[in-house]
């Protein structure tokens, strides 16, 4: 277990991804080495780019699927490696899957072989859709194991059930954090997901397509204060899953409208055919991240979001992803 990260030699897959980035700056920040180990499937170096000249931080291309080439003893491997979002899961399904199966099982290898302690970035998705509100950990989930998404929740819990299972059989120090909807400065803007999907929209002054009616809720995380539910996690000698994320709700329709609101677009809104088995409903029970942590997120909403509407504004449109 690292109880500190201050001269602790971390392992953060994914590290070159939005969460992963952040992940990464927060530890050096705090005087850990940091090993990032990325394939660059979905993340790029340009999230990293203000760590590449530190001393105590190395990115090593790497496909986890393959194998994790990090050698020496480490104290703390951070499990974060996977693509995120609907757009790019959907296009990578069976990269998907063995990310979060063969891949997973690489880094629990790497944290057993080493006697590191293992942190695996799960989901809100192994909720699926959920039937019980607000979630709880000790809630079982809701999920179709053979509808499109199926490929990233079923992995995240294939996932969840190989953390549970080394710990179990080979005594490996693991941990769980289902983390929920966390957006920020970093997140790849032509994803599909909500928010850097309106903002964009907004900043072009198109309309905000909204998924059906747009009563469906999410509830959204300041990404530091996501990070920090992370860290404060790993320093604990909790094994969980613990929940992560934002607990105050807010419809996907009055989320377009703030939007509109903070970057005076003058765009309208247009509703769209709902994606198969999108949750209708999202927002964890904190009890257990406040109890055992002490933690829950800081930041308001409005805040998070003209910080980053901010940094998408100055890097103008993206490109599209490809189909
Ligand atoms: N952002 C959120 O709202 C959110 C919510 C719940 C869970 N998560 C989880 O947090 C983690 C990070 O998500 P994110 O939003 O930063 O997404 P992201 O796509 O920005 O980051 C994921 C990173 O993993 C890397 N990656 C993917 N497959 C890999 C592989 N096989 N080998 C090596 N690297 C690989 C990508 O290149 C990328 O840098 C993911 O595990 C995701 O499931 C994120």
């Amino acid at each position: 277990m690292v109880a500190e990260a201050d001269g602790a030699r971390i392992v953060v897959t994914g590290g070159a991804g939005f969460l992963g980035s952040w992940l990464c700056e927060r530890l050096v920040g705090e005087g850990a080495t940091v090993v990032c180990v990325d394939s660059l499937v979905t993340g790029s170096r340009e999230n990293v780019a203000s760590l590449e000249a530190h001393p105590r931080f190395t990115v090593v291309r790497a496909d986890v699927c393959d194998g994790i080439p990090v050698d020496g003893h480490v104290d703390m491997v951070f499990h974060l490696a996977s693509v995120a979002s609907p757009v790019h899961y959907l296009r990578l399904p069976l990269e998907t899957l063995r990310t979060g199966s063969v891949g997973t099982t690489h880094a629990l290898d790497l944290a057993a072989r080493t006697g590191a302690r293992f942190l695996l970035g799960s989901t809100s998705e192994v909720y699926g859709d959920p039937l019980e509100h607000p979630q709880h950990e000790s809630y079982w989930g809701n999920v179709n194991p053979i509808g499109p998404r199926s490929v990233y929740d079923e992995a995240k819990r294939f996932a969840e059930a190989s953390t549970a299972a080394y710990r179990r059989a080979r005594g490996t120090d693991t941990t769980i954090a289902r983390i929920f909807n966390t957006y920020g400065p970093r997140m790849a803007l032509a994803d599909g997901r909500v928010v850097p999907a309106f903002v964009q929209q907004a900043l072009a002054g198109e309309p905000l397509t909204v998924a059906g009616d747009g009563s469906q809720t999410r509830s959204l995380c300041w990404v530091g204060d996501t990070v920090d539910g992370l860290v404060r996690l790993a320093a604990s000698g909790e094994a969980g899953p613990v929940n992560i994320g934002g607990d105050v709700e807010i419809t996907v329709l009055d989320l377009a409208r703030r939007v509109i609101q903070i970057t005076r677009s003058s765009s309208t809104i247009e509703h769209v055919p709902l994606p198969q088995d999108d949750p209708q409903v999202r927002r964890p029970d904190l009890t257990q991240a406040e109890g055992l942590l002490g933690w829950r997120p800081r930041t308001p909403l409005d805040d998070g979001l003209t910080r980053t509407i901010e940094w998408m504004a100055a890097r103008g449109r993206p490109e599209r992803v490809p189909a």
